[in-house]
């Protein structure tokens, strides 16, 4: 289903949240493809790019609120990567409303089902990733 769309989200909220909004039946886009990790902040830069290599047309990631995070500081680490992957992105010439960075927490199915949404929304008009992709 296009677009593909990959979301890193962190075990203890936006992948809970993830888990309420399916749970609670709300809808969002099928494009979605969740890949959880412990925290935000073990994102790297080189995953987001492989995402994009392998055939993403946008990648999100998320964590918890800032304040929140189950390893204290994950989620700035994680803020201080995504701003850098977005020059890196505008550097090659994509459009760096390809990254997205948002933050979810446990309770909010409802937020984690609209910023998908939106997130794809967004992707649709950029079209497909000029990366193209191997799959
Ligand atoms: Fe969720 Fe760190 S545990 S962002």
């Amino acid at each position: 289903m296009e677009p593909k769309i990959v979301a890193f989200c962190c075990k203890w909220c936006s992948s809970a949240g993830a888990d309420l909004a399916g749970t609670s039946r709300m809808k969002y886009p099928p494009n979605i493809r969740i890949i959880r990790v412990m925290c935000s902040g073990r994102i790297e830069p080189s995953y987001i790019l492989r995402a994009l290599e392998l055939g993403a047309d946008g990648v999100i990631v998320t964590g918890c609120h800032l304040g929140d995070c189950h390893y204290i500081a994950g989620n700035e680490q994680a803020k201080k990567r995504v701003e850098m992957t977005t020059e890196l992105l505008e550097t090659m010439g994509i459009d760096p409303r390809r990254l997205r960075l948002e933050w979810i927490s446990a309770s909010e199915g409802a937020r984690f089902a609209s910023v998908m949404t939106d997130f794809v929304e967004e992707i649709k008009e950029l079209g497909p990733s000029p990366l193209g992709g191997v799959s």
